[in-house]
């Protein structure tokens, strides 16, 4: 009892471990049956071990008590050793002779046997089997034949994985589509990126260093959410800013800018002074209604 208490104990502890991990409930669930199974085995080794040494124990004291009575030692067959026999059903070696057959090959004689019991009842079981699984598989269908299962599996794997998409819409998102973070989460990752990634240029703060004051008004680039991402993913390469595309996935590249939008108006010490343009948020709609414009001048132009 113990020993599968361990068992289950250690399981369920790398259960846990494995759903970090990302092992699938499935394979969890045969480990543990494994455990069980295993243990199940275990204990009823043991437990016929324990009662074949009772059975010697019983049986060495009806023989004392046999001799001391002057009575002969009637040894009683265990159910096995009938059961034995009964499925073997062999003839034993002294009646052989009943059933030797006449030919004999340079003195290799032959015995006529017949098909032993326990051949017979696995084959009459087969064809049982047979049947149950024709009317259930073919005739009601109230199981699933192989193609249904595989249906069913991938129907299930290709729901899986739009949730799994739904969860993490990871690259999809770029200048077109980029929204602010307001997720104190996402902003944590961007903070955390922004430090790792971004402050040896830009400083702790944002204040400025190699790189631009991030958290006052003026932009080189444009102050957007979208424009300051393009400004991450594309970078400056000739003023010293490299494009981040290949280092940071865009759910980074949108924590981060939607960091620095948080940096707005912090006015750290030590800032450097504004460089580009003002921009303020407001502006930033009028901005953007100007892009049906272009897309009219482009049409006229078509
Ligand atoms: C090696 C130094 C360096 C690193 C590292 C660096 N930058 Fe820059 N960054 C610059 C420079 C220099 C500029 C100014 C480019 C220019 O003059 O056009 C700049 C400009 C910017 C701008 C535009 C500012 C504006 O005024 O329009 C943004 C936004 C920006 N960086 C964000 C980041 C982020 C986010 C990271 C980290 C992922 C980062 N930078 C890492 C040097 C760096």
């Amino acid at each position: 009892l113990a020993f599968s208490f361990l068992i289950l104990g250690s399981s369920t502890a790398s259960a846990q471990a494995s759903a970090d991990s990302g092992l699938s409930a499935a394979t969890t669930l045969y480990i543990l049956a494994g455990f069980v199974v295993f243990t199940a085995i275990l204990v009823l080794y043991v437990s016929v071990v324990i009662l074949r040494l009772l059975r010697f124990i019983v049986k060495e004291e009806a023989a004392k008590k046999a001799e001391l009575a002057g009575e002969p030692i009637v040894e009683e067959e265990s159910w096995w050793s009938k059961f034995v026999d009964k499925a073997n059903d062999v003839v034993p070696i002294e009646e052989e002779d009943t059933i030797m057959l006449d030919h004999n090959y340079d003195g290799i004689r032959e015995l006529d046997n017949h098909l032993p019991p326990w051949w017979k009842w696995t084959f009459y079981l087969s064809i049982v089997f047979a049947i149950v699984y024709m009317v259930s598989y073919h005739v009601i269908g109230n199981m699933p034949l192989q193609t249904a299962e595989y249906e069913t599996e991938v129907a299930l794997a290709n729901e899986a994985a739009l949730k799994r998409a739904a969860n993490a819409p990871v690259a999809n998102i770029d200048e077109s589509n980029v929204e602010l973070a307001t997720d104190p989460a996402d902003l944590a990752k961007g903070k955390q990126v922004f430090l790792n990634s971004c402050a040896q240029c830009h400083k702790e703060q944002g204040e400025g260093g190699i790189g631009p004051n991030l958290t006052d008004d003026y932009w080189l680039h444009g102050g957007s959410i979208s424009e300051v991402f393009i400004t991450i993913k594309k970078g400056v390469p000739e003023k010293g800013m490299i494009s981040w595309e290949p280092v940071l996935s865009p759910t980074q590249m949108q924590n981060v800018a939607s960091y620095i939008m948080t940096l707005r108006g912090t006015n750290p010490p030590n800032a450097k002074a504004p460089q580009g343009e003002l921009y303020t948020p407001d502006v930033d709609g009028a901005e953007e209604e100007e892009q049906p414009a272009d897309s009219l001048q482009l049409s006229q132009v078509n």
